[in-house]
């Protein structure tokens, strides 16, 4: 049995194209394997809040010190991290707006990257803790960026899961979306294909060892 760890980040839930896109993906992966779980985190639905100095001091802060507000604290971002933790696939809905990641994101992003939990500074610089899992990203814009100095979202969004040492991260660009109703469904058909392909090589290994 596998888990599966779907984080949606459009203002619209449920309804998004990055959701929309990422649940096909996960609909693909999950066929003819029913053990499979999937674990949703809704960043519209249930919001993550903004980092602020007394949540920060709360994650710093030695765990017998901590007051009981600090200690809610630690715990929420200790719950979000056990559940990335447990997951052996993350999968990402990812909205371009206001040419960034949605701030929802980010906000989750500062609470899952904790020194000693996720992440660890050594000798030969930091090291991600959270090693193994293979992450999809299903990226939905306006506009079009991918491969252009203007996308803002593909390096920032690797760098940080590989830095929390999940490296093996492939992109899937749903784009042009607000470019006219021909050139939105071109995009979505691409995205499509290019997930219907990745699920077909997803199930390569497994044909191979019947
Ligand atoms: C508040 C807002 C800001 C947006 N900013 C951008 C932008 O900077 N660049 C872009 O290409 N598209 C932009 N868009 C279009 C979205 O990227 C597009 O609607 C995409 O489908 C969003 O993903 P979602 O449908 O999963 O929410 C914006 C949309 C909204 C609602």
């Amino acid at each position: 049995m596998k888990t599966l760890l779907q984080i949606q980040a459009s203002l619209f839930s449920d309804h998004g194209q990055s959701s929309r896109l990422a649940r096909e993906f996960v609909a693909a992966w999950r066929d003819g394997k029913p053990d499979n779980r999937v674990i949703v985190r809704d960043l519209a639905a249930d919001p993550v809040p903004h980092l602020t100095a007394e949540r920060f001091q709360a994650f710093l802060a030695k765990s017998e010190d901590r007051t009981p507000e600090q200690r809610a604290v630690a715990d929420y971002s200790q719950g979000l991290i056990d559940e990335l933790r447990n997951a052996d696939v993350v999968v990402i809905g990812l909205p371009m707006y206001n040419f960034g990641v949605p701030s929802t994101l980010k906000a989750y992003f500062d609470h899952i990257a904790r020194a000693g939990l996720t992440f660890s500074y050594t000798a030969n610089g930091p090291e991600g803790l959270l090693k193994g899992k293979k992450a999809y990203v299903f990226a939905a814009r306006g506009g079009l960026y991918a491969g252009t100095p203007r996308d803002t979202e593909t390096a920032y969004v690797r760098d940080f899961l590989g830095f929390l040492g999940i490296e093996d991260v492939e992109f899937v660009y749903a784009e042009g979306l607000a470019m006219g109703d021909e050139r939105k469904s071109a995009a979505l058909e691409a995205a499509g294909h290019a997930i219907r392909s990745i699920a077909e090589r997803q199930l390569e290994p497994l044909a191979a060892a019947a």
